[in-house]
C-alpha cells in the first residue's frame, strides 16, 4: 500500500473516531450546568438506601416502588441484597415505604427489578404489577396480582422473549399485555458499551400480546422510559442518551406512528403520566458520565422535569428540582399524587415532598 493512501486511511480513522468521541460526550451530557432548584418541604424516604429505580401510583394513592436495582456498570449500595417491591399509601400524613411479601414459589433471592407498571382490571378491579426483572443480568417480565387485604404479590407468570432482550421499562396495555422498551441491542457488556459510544441507534419498542409479539418503533440510542397518554391514545418513549421525549399514536393494530419528538437537554428517563393533568413527569441524569462511571467525589445529581401540553406546538418544559447529588444521586422517576411527589433513583434513596404549598 502507497504511503499517501496509507495516511489517507490512518487520517479518515481518527476523524471518524474524533467525531465518535465529541457525539458520544455531547449524548452523555446537558449542555448546560446544573444550578440547583429546591423545593420546600421534602425529605428521604427511610428504608430505601439502594434505589427506587421506578414507581408507579394506583388512584387510590397506593405507590410501587421498585428497589435494589443491579445493573451492569451502575453503582449499586447493596449488591448482596435482593431487590425488592415496596408499598408506600401517598393518602397517609407521614408515608413510611414498606416491602411487599411475594408469594411463596418466586424466586426471590435473584429478583433484580427494574421499570413497573401496574394495570386495573375493571372487570372485577384486580390490580396486576408488571415488573421487568434481571435475574442473573437476563431481562423477564414478572406479572403479579396485588392482593391489597395481605398486602402481597402474587406471581402469576414469567414472560421471556427473544425480542426482549434488554428491557429497561413497560407500560401494560391490558391484563396479559404490554409495551415495553429494549434498551440495547446488545448483549455482551463490552458490546453494549460500544453500542453506545457508536451512538448505532438500535434500541427498539416491542409490543407484548400472549398471542402476538412484534417491534413497534426503533432507533432509538437507548429506549428508556415508556408510558401512556391519560385518554390511551398515545405512547410516549424517552430515549435517554438522544435527550429527546417520543410522542406515538397508538393504532388498532398495536403499531405506532410517530407524531413528535420534544428534545429536553437532559438524560430523560423513566416517564410519569399525571391522570389528571396528561403532564409528563420525569427523573432524569444531567450528567450521564457521573451516572454510568461512578465517582464518589464527583457525584451524579438529580433534576425533575414537568411538561405540560406535550401535543401542543408550545409544550411547556418546567425544571422543577435539581440536586448536584449532595441530597439525592441519580434520579430516574419522578411520579405525583394529590400535590405530593416522589424521585426515585437508580441506585440511591428516593425524596418525598409536599408541594401543596407551591
Ligand atoms: C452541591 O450543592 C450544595 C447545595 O446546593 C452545595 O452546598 C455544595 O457546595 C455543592 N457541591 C458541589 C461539589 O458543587
Amino acid at each position: 500500500m502507497g504511503k499517501l493512501l496509507k495516511i489517507t486511511l490512518v487520517g479518515i480513522i481518527l476523524a471518524f473516531v474524533g467525531e465518535r468521541i465529541i457525539r458520544f460526550r455531547e449524548r452523555l451530557e446537558a449542555s448546560r450546568t446544573l444550578d440547583p432548584v429546591e423545593l420546600p418541604n421534602c425529605h428521604l424516604l427511610k428504608g430505601i438506601e439502594a434505589g427506587s429505580e421506578d414507581i408507579d401510583i394506583l388512584p387510590n394513592g397506593l405507590a410501587f416502588i421498585s428497589a435494589g436495582l443491579k445493573y451492569p456498570g451502575i453503582k449499586c449500595f447493596a449488591p448482596d441484597k435482593p431487590g425488592e417491591i415496596f408499598l408506600l399509601d401517598l393518602t397517609d400524613e407521614n408515608p413510611v415505604p414498606s416491602p411487599l411479601k411475594i408469594s411463596p414459589g418466586f424466586d426471590v433471592a435473584s429478583f433484580n427489578p427494574h421499570g413497573i407498571s401496574t394495570y386495573i382490571d375493571r372487570k372485577d378491579d384486580t390490580v396486576y404489577l408488571f415488573v421487568v426483572n434481571h435475574p442473573q443480568f437476563q431481562s423477564t417480565v414478572e406479572l403479579f396480582k396485588f392482593v391489597e387485604e395481605e398486602n402481597v404479590l402474587q406471581h402469576l407468570k414469567t414472560i421471556r422473549h427473544d425480542l426482549l432482550s434488554s428491557i429497561n421499562d413497560l407500560v401494560a396495555m391490558g391484563p396479559d399485555s404490554f409495551y415495553a422498551t429494549n434498551d440495547h441491542y446488545f448483549l455482551n457488556p463490552i458490546m453494549r458499551k460500544l453500542e453506545m459510544f457508536l451512538g448505532l441507534g438500535w434500541a427498539y419498542v416491542v409490543y407484548y400480546s400472549p398471542k402476538e409479539v412484534k417491534e413497534v418503533a426503533a432507533n432509538f440510542y437507548f429506549a428508556n422510559g415508556i408510558n401512556v397518554s391519560p385518554d390511551n391514545k398515545h405512547i410516549y418513549i424517552a430515549d435517554l442518551v438522544g435527550h429527546d421525549i417520543h410522542v406515538l399514536r397508538k393504532n388498532p393494530d398495536w403499531s405506532l406512528t410517530p407524531v413528535k419528538v420534544l428534545h429536553v437537554d437532559t438524560l430523560v428517563d423513566n416517564l410519569f403520566v399525571d391522570p389528571t393533568t396528561g403532564d409528563i413527569w420525569s427523573g432524569c441524569h444531567p450528567n450521564g458520565w457521573k451516572l454510568f462511571f461512578y465517582d464518589p467525589d464527583d457525584l451524579p445529581g438529580s433534576e425533575v422535569i414537568r411538561v405540560q401540553n406535550i401535543l401542543s406546538e408550545n409544550p411547556i418544559v418546567t425544571q422543577v428540582y435539581a440536586n448536584n447529588g449532595s441530597v439525592l444521586q441519580g434520579s430516574s422517576v419522578a411520579s405525583v399524587y394529590d400535590g405530593k411527589l416522589l424521585v426515585g433513583t437508580v441506585f440511591h434513596r428516593a425524596l418525598y415532598c409536599d408541594l401543596k404549598d407551591l
